[in-house]
């Protein structure tokens, strides 16, 4: 089939190159021309595990290309995927839909013959219809236009993987049997012969699925990591708690990782946006406990600094801090809403000098917060620091010899916020060792 995948973030990137690689012919459509050139280069202008090569294989024979004209994109398929971004409005709660209608009063015009739309971007409940609305205004086709929302499920790091094998596709309509339908079964037909269930809903659940999807990861998150508060007030080990809990099926242990807790750019935008939805819906009272969700996690970070200064006997002002990690997860350069760089930040601005290393993310980190020192060897970043923090469970830290990181630095204190060290190790080793939610 031919078809469009239009805003090639990091969704609508891996999306393009995913259905490029299920046989397709794609057409990604970006309005930024660097990222347009960057992929038709086959190189993705962010960091996400095979996306490269699905890149360079389908670009290299045409039968993925990348452009920045919309008037190419609808000339080009009748089956356009949207996966903009649909950031949080700046200084409120709220989605910031100006990128979706933007694509889609764009597309709209161009139609002139039957389509149909997907959406994928993250929306809160009732965007399709506003999208619906737009298309009748501006597409000289009319209700020849149809639309179906698709929600998009994937984790970063492993985007490529969950968009070429998603657990589920979840397919709202305005209607049942709709051409649409028919379509969309027909793009995925790979993936649906392979068992993975189609959910076929309206469009409001549709887009909910999405939401209450996040939601729920969050609150699991945010859960476990309120254990480890009672656990830092009871002497208890919240790491030995969540093994202990995840044994029980119903619980599980997927998404019960304590730490320094979630960040990035879909959990803290997508619980805020679904309060703000509620709200204007009248049913606020539904997701008041999301509000504490959202603190637990903020204070996770402010106990990694309370914390931080108790390592520092009482005074962070004029201290070496080396921080390991600034992407919000390991295994991406992806720096939105990282803890470990709110940490690194908060730090600075506390007066302590804070050097920071990752192993993808220092460039973006660098541009976000150029007061902050990085140095590209973990080692060398710890060099006379009087203490570390580890903030981003990347393997590579693991693996590190905490002997050879001890002989590095002027004190040898480490907290560790992600609870991946072994405490008995780096004690081994001469390690004042701390941790979140650990004796
Ligand atoms: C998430 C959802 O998983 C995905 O389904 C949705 O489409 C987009 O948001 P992503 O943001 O890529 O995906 O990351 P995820 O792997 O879910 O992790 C989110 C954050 O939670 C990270 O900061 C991670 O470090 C943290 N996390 C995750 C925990 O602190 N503990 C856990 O047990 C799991």
């Amino acid at each position: 089939m031919k078809l469009t995948v239009i805003g090639c973030g990091y969704l609508g990137a891996t999306h393009a190159a995913a259905m490029a690689e299920l046989g397709h012919q794609v057409l990604g459509m970006d309005i930024d021309p660097d990222k347009v050139a960057s992929l038709n280069a086959g190189r993705a202008p962010f960091f996400e595990r095979d996306l490269d090569d699905l890149l360079a294989k389908h670009t290299a024979t045409g039968q993925l290309r990348f452009t920045t004209s919309y008037a190419e994109a609808a000339a080009f398929a009748d089956l356009h995927f949207i996966g903009v971004g649909t950031p949080q409005k700046p200084g409120e709660m709220a989605y910031d839909l100006t990128h979706l209608f933007t694509a889609v009063r764009q597309l709209a015009p161009r139609l002139t013959g039957p389509a149909v739309i997907v959406g994928k971007s993250t929306v809160p409940v009732g965007t399709a219809p506003k999208v619906i609305d737009i298309l009748r205004e501006f597409a000289p086709v009319g209700d020849q236009v149809e639309v179906c929302w698709n929600p998009e499920f994937l984790r970063e790091s492993y985007a490529v993987e969950d968009t070429l094998h998603p657990d589920r596709i979840v397919l709202g309509f305005t209607g049942q049997g709709t051409r649409a339908e028919a379509v969309i079964r027909q793009a995925y037909g790979q993936i649906i012969e392979s068992g993975t269930p189609v959910i076929v809903t309206d469009l409001a659940t549709s887009e909910m699925v999405k939401s209450a999807a996040n939601a729920f990861l969050a609150t699991k998150i945010s859960f476990i990591n309120a254990m480890a508060e009672v656990c830092e007030a009871s002497g208890a080990d919240v790491h030995l708690l969540a093994e202990a809990l995840g044994h029980d099926a119903r619980i599980g242990r997927r998404g019960l990782r304590p730490g320094l807790g979630f960040g990035g750019g879909c959990l803290p935008k997508d619980i805020r946006g679904f309060m703000a939805r509620a709200g204007e819906l009248g049913a606020d009272q539904a997701l008041t406990f999301l509000r504490e969700v959202d603190a637990i996690n903020n204070r996770r970070r402010e106990r990694m600094v309370d914390l931080a200064r108790e390592q520092c006997d009482g005074v962070i002002s004029g201290k070496r801090i080396t921080v390991w990690g600034a992407a919000f997860k390991p295994d991406t350069d992806d720096i939105r809403d990282s803890p470990a760089l709110a940490v690194a930040q908060a730090l600075h601005q506390l007066g302590a000098t804070v050097t920071v290393f990752d192993p993808k993310a220092l460039d973006n980190a660098r541009k976000a917060h150029p007061q902050l020192d990085y140095v590209d060897h973990p080692l060398g970043a710890v060099r006379d620091a009087d203490l570390l923090l580890h903030l981003t469970e990347w393997p590579e830290f693991t693996r590190l010899d905490p002997k050879a990181v001890a002989a590095r630095v002027a004190n040898p204190r480490v907290i560790d916020g992600r609870g991946t060290l072994d405490p008995v190790r780096w004690r081994a080793a001469g390690w004042t060792y701390r941790a979140l939610g650990r004796p």
